[in-house]
């Protein structure tokens, strides 16, 4: 049998209303004092009201930074350590999309660290630990709750990846109640997310395994059986609930078998255009796996059933290329453009696009065919 290592999130709850429970758990971990890391609209939804009033109930001091902006900026987060350092605090929280999640991951290690955070981008680079750390997210995408990831705007436009085993927090909180005020928009754009890194993980060159399969298999199924119902029943608690698990199961896939090249070609969308994260992707994703069919046609018959059980019984071939384009028609139908030229690339941006993709090396090793720059520049041409 291959060999494989697994990790994941030591503790998860999953349960309606749960982030009134966070209060108890930070003062289990002897925390006296937490960083409370949000945005303004989660605040002004009252989304973080529950979590708040139980560290209050639970004698734990809070101090909110709630300036988290989406797709982190390395100055930011260098501002929230600095803040965090004078105030003291022994444990960190995050209630939040991926993008305060993520900063809440950087806050718990760099808060009592020499180590700066330009020395961190890449795999396993941060040395020692970190403060306790409890993440909730609001948004069923990222998976960031039980990823030892966090991503970074470095300078004006780069996307770069702290990957390392300290970034896994002690509890990952699943309350679906939080994600049900959701934009139709975010819904959609995340939860796409959420099915390109079970697809990712899949089809991982490197790193696939049988757990992160059984994983990516469940969290795929979850996702496209209610990804259209939690975008137009907005209020449906079941289909919110399965669309959160389904994000946590791709998570715990990926962050053992890596994303790959959907994602590589994503970021730069966001770095230079700010597309949101999901919506990069969903927007490469279908020319990708088209060219990515040679080798990874055999995968994506395994999965098309899953989510699209229409599919179920056909030859490999038509199953595969009909995942392609079911995946291809699911965008439009929640709403998603699905044309690069309608997020403002323009012909002339497509080689610096494709150069920057380029430099997603942590991710390109895992694309189950080799991507080079003319194939990066090809996709992004399919895509404008
Ligand atoms: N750590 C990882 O493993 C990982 C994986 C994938 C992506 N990411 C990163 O995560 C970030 C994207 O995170 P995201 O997609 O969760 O979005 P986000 O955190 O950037 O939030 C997007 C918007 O949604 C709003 N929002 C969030 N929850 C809401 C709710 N419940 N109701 C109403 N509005 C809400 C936010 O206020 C914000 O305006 C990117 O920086 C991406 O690179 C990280
Ligand atoms: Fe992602």
């Amino acid at each position: 049998m291959k060999s494989f290592t697994f990790q994941t999130t030591r503790s998860v709850l999953c349960e309606v209303g749960a982030t009134a429970k966070i209060g108890e758990i930070m003062a289990g971990q002897g925390c006296r004092k937490v960083a409370f890391v949000t945005d303004a609209m989660i605040l002004e939804l009252g989304l973080a009201e529950a979590a708040l009033d139980g560290l209050r109930k639970a004698g734990v001091d809070v101090w909110i930074f709630s300036e988290v902006v989406a797709d982190p900026p390395e100055a930011m987060i260098l501002g929230a350590v600095e803040r965090a350092r004078a105030e003291g605090i022994d444990g960190v929280v995050s209630v939040g999309g991926g993008s305060s999640l993520d900063t809440a991951k950087l806050i718990a290690v760099l808060a009592n660290s020499d180590q700066p955070l330009s020395a961190m981008y890449g795999v396993g680079l941060v040395e020692g630990g970190r403060l306790p750390l409890v993440l909730a997210p609001t948004t069923a995408g990222t998976g960031s709750e039980v990823t030892p990831i966090s991503i970074v705007t470095t300078g004006a436009s780069e996307k770069k990846g702290v990957v390392s085993p300290q970034l896994l927090p002690d509890w990952a909180i699943l309350d679906a109640e939080l994600t049900v005020g959701l934009p139709a928009a975010i819904t959609a754009a995340t939860g796409i997310d959420a099915m390109v890194h079970a697809i990712e993980a899949y089809t991982s060159k490197v790193k696939k395994n049988v757990v992160s399969d059984c994983l990516a298999r469940q969290a795929l199924e979850l996702l496209g059986a209610n990804i259209r119902t939690a975008c137009h029943e907005p209020q449906d608690r079941d289909a919110r609930g399965a669309m959160l698990l389904g994000s946590m199961l791709a998570g715990m896939a990926f962050a053992n078998a890596p994303v790959a090249a959907v994602h590589a070609l994503a970021y730069p969308l966001g770095g230079h255009f700010h597309v949101p994260h999901g919506l990069s992707n969903a927007l490469v994703l279908p020319h990708v796996l088209d060219f990515n069919m040679s080798e990874a046609e055999a995968l994506y018959a395994e999965l098309a059933p899953l989510v699209f059980p229409e599919l179920a019984g056909q030859p490999v071939a038509r199953q595969a290329n009909g995942f392609v384009d079911a995946l291809k028609a699911l965008g439009p139908a929640l709403g998603m453009q699905t044309r690069l030229s309608e997020v403002g690339v323009s012909h002339n941006n497509l080689p610096m696009l494709a150069e920057d993709a380029m430099k997603q090396t942590r991710l390109l090793v895992n694309n189950p065919r080799e991507m080079t720059y003319d194939a990066a520049l090809e996709i992004y041409e399919a895509a404008l």
